[in-house]
Order: C-alpha cells, then sequence, then structure tokens
C-alpha cells in the first residue's frame, strides 16, 4: 500500500505489458509481448528530425501542431479515406494518440458518464475514462469471429452514454469492423446523442482483402466523430509519440481544452519529421510495402503457432495474432502466459487483462509480430517444443 498514491492511481495496478517485458528481459526470453515494432522506421523520416534538430526548430510548437504536419495529417485522410478536415480547425496533434484519448475523455465527459468499449478493450481505455469522472461499459466481441451481439449493443446505451470507444483495426484482436457494423453503431450513437471516438492506430496494417473504413465517413457521422491515430506504429517510431485527432471543431475545441494543459505542445523536431513522412508517404508505395512487410510476418507468425499446435483465431488487422490455447490444459491465459515465458523462452501477453473481469476471458495469449522475420523463426523453434501444461498448473 503506497501512502502517497490518491485513490484514483492505486486502484489501476499496474499495466500487464511492463511486468512481462521485464521478466521476458530477466529470463532472457524472446520477446512477442509488447507491441512495438522491432525494426527501424524509414531514413528519410530520421534525417528530417536530426535537420529541424540542426535548424534549431527545437522551442515549443504551436499548440495544436505546426500547420505543415496538419496539413499533411488531413492531405492524408482525405486521400486515403475521402475524409475532409481543416486543418487549422478540425485536426490537432498530440503526443501519441494515448494523449488524444486523455484529451478527449477530459474534453467531452462529465462525472458519471459512460463511455461504450468493446472487450476485450485497450487497457488504457477505463483508466482514461475513470481519470474523467467516467466509466466504460463493456460489450463483448465473441469468439471465434469476434462479432458481437447487436442487441447487447443496443442494451449498452443507457441515458449516461457519451461516447462509444472503437478501435478499429482492434487491438488485441485484430478485427476489421465491416461498413454494417459501423452503421449499426452509428445508428445507435445518433439516436442516443453520443459521440463516436475512434482509435485507428493501426488502419495501415491491415491484411488480406480487408479494408479499413472510419466511422467519420458513414452517414450523419461526420461530426459527431473523433478520429484518432497515431504515425508511431505506421512509421515504426513509436517512442516519438506523436499522435493526432480529427474532429469537427466544436468536439476540437472541447479536445484542445484539456490538450491545452496536458502537454500543452508535442515536441517541435518530430512534429516535422512526421510531417515529412507523411507527404513521403503520399507520393511513394510506402504503405503498399508495409502492407507486404507485415502480411510476410503475419504469415511466418501463423504458421510459427500453428506448427505448436496453438490455433490462431482469424485477424484481418493490427500487428497481433491471438493463439488458442484451450485445449492445453491450462486454468487460464496468465498461467500460460508465464509457461511460456520461463519454460518456452518466449513471452506473449494474456489477453484477460483487457477484460474488466479477468475471469471471464477466454484462454489465449497475443504474440505481436511486428518484429525481423528471424526473430519469428527463433520464436517458432522455441514454440514447436511446447508441452502440455505440467500437472497442477
Ligand atoms: C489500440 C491502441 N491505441 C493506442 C495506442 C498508443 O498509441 P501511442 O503510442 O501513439 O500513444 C496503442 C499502442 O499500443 C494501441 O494499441
Amino acid at each position: 500500500m503506497n501512502r502517497y498514491a490518491s485513490k484514483r492511481v492505486a486502484s489501476l495496478g499496474t499495466t500487464v505489458f511492463g511486468e512481462i517485458s521485464q521478466l521476458a528481459n530477466e529470463l532472457g526470453a524472446i520477446n512477442l509481448g509488447q507491441g512495438f515494432p522491432g525494426f527501424a522506421g524509414p531514413d528519410i523520416v530520421k534525417s528530417a528530425a536530426k535537420q529541424a534538430i540542426d535548424a534549431n526548430q527545437n522551442q515549443y510548437a504551436p499548440p495544436y501542431g505546426i500547420p505543415r504536419l496538419q496539413q499533411a495529417i488531413a492531405d492524408t485522410y482525405q486521400r486515403a479515406y475521402g475524409l475532409s478536415a481543416d486543418p487549422g480547425s478540425e485536426v490537432t496533434v498530440t503526443t501519441g494518440a494515448t494523449e488524444a484519448l486523455l484529451a478527449t475523455m477530459l474534453g467531452i465527459l462529465n462525472p458519471g458518464d459512460e463511455v461504450v468499449v468493446f472487450e476485450p478493450f485497450y487497457d488504457a481505455y477505463p483508466a482514461q475514462a475513470s481519470f474523467a469522472g467516467g466509466s466504460t461499459r463493456p460489450v463483448r466481441l465473441q469468439t471465434p469471429d469476434w462479432s458481437f451481439d447487436p442487441d447487447e449493443l443496443a442494451r449498452a446505451f443507457n441515458e449516461r452514454t457519451r461516447a462509444i470507444l472503437i478501435t478499429n483495426p482492434h487491438n488485441p484482436t485484430g478485427k476489421v469492423f465491416t461498413e454494417e457494423e459501423l452503421d449499426l453503431i452509428a445508428d445507435l450513437c445518433q439516436a442516443h446523442d453520443a459521440i463516436a471516438i475512434t482509435d485507428e492506430v493501426y488502419d495501415r496494417i491491415i491484411f488480406d482483402d480487408a479494408v479499413h473504413v472510419p466511422i467519420a465517413t458513414r452517414p450523419g457521422m461526420r461530426d459527431r466523430s473523433i478520429t484518432i491515430n497515431s504515425t508511431g506504429k505506421t512509421f515504426s517510431m513509436t517512442g516519438w509519440k506523436i499522435g493526432y485527432a480529427i474532429a469537427s471543431p466544436e468536439l476540437t475545441e472541447a479536445i484542445r481544452g484539456a490538450h491545452q494543459f496536458i502537454t500543452f505542445a508535442t515536441a517541435t523536431p518530430f512534429q516535422e519529421a512526421m510531417a515529412t513522412a507523411l507527404e513521403d508517404a503520399l507520393e511513394s508505395s510506402y504503405y503498399a510495402d508495409l502492407k507486404s512487410r507485415y502480411t510476410a510476418l503475419r504469415n511466418t507468425m501463423k504458421a510459427g503457432l500453428e506448427n505448436a499446435g496453438l490455433p490462431v483465431l482469424p485477424a484481418s488487422g493490427s500487428f497481433f495474432l491471438l493463439a488458442d490455447a484451450a485445449g492445453r490444459g491450462f486454468e487460464d491465459d496468465v498461467t500460460f502466459c508465464m509457461h511460456l515465458l520461463r519454460e518456452v523462452g518466449v513471452a506473449a501477453i494474456p489477453p484477460s487483462a483487457f477484460y474488466q473481469d479477468p475471469s471471464t476471458a477466454p484462454i489465449l495469449a497475443r504474440f505481436c509480430f511486428a518484429k525481423e522475420s528471424d526473430m519469428l523463426e527463433a520464436a517458432a523453434q522455441r514454440l514447436a517444443n511446447l508441452s502440455q501444461a505440467p500437472a497442477g498448473s
């Protein structure tokens, strides 16, 4: 018990990612736990950051982003999805998607408000909603295809509902929401005067014939959606934390009201470099190359897991695969992942951390395949030694 910690913080515990990564380091395990690319981002982006630093672009940026980056973000969404946004009044640059999400929650929630989330959910959401005095109401995505029950979703909307938060493509399931699903959500938002917050950090990492559709582009949703994204995953620079939110001027004003007092502004040279990244990607084959690279890595990971007798659940996006460990004789996913870590030498995340009641989570393990292929192959070799649960586990 930490006598200095507020009740708000004390009730949160520590994230599972830190714990697994630390253990993986100590044990020399291959870390496929935390979601970050194990390869470098593009050279031109690195050079652009160095140039900006050398050109002394090192003072506070304008609080809502440097105009060049706001413009590049608007151009990117226009080109990819036909979503037009005014860079000055509708695009806000934030310190990662994480800060965009927090500024959104603080900007739009009043105490007692609820945010509907799909479960399993990214673990920051409930904490951030609670910082704003609100809470999350989960609606379950069901195995094996990660569909949801439209009636359960409709029942989740009530007089306290302020927003729904959609992770699309979804972490940890890899689900990409279909237009039909988005329209169902859109109808509920309109019927209940609720806002759709959409976390699209994996929008460029999708597979096969999956198509990513921002809910902001669906009928009636343009002015009640907050589209959040990050350049971290797309350009393999998660440490730079350049994210953004696109929303109507009124919603943007609410987000900025919080943002100005959270970070005020985001690192100037990295904004310059990300403007270069987005501008270049508009003209080059960057996104297509990224998709083929991730498709190959996904295939390597899938083959490794299946070879180890671990069935893989369907995934159309993100750089995670969920393996089904239900038949392996383990009590729960944490026991399974600890066995993987200690006995097999591979770190994965137990997705029960993404459930409100972890005891109801299916027994799965989340593997991040955003790694060099030789690392995935080494992991596959280790996984081939996976045995059944030792008696009593
Ligand atoms: C669904 C989702 N949202 C947001 C983030 C955080 O994004 P950022 O690093 O830009 O804050 C992550 C990172 O793993 C994520 O998986």
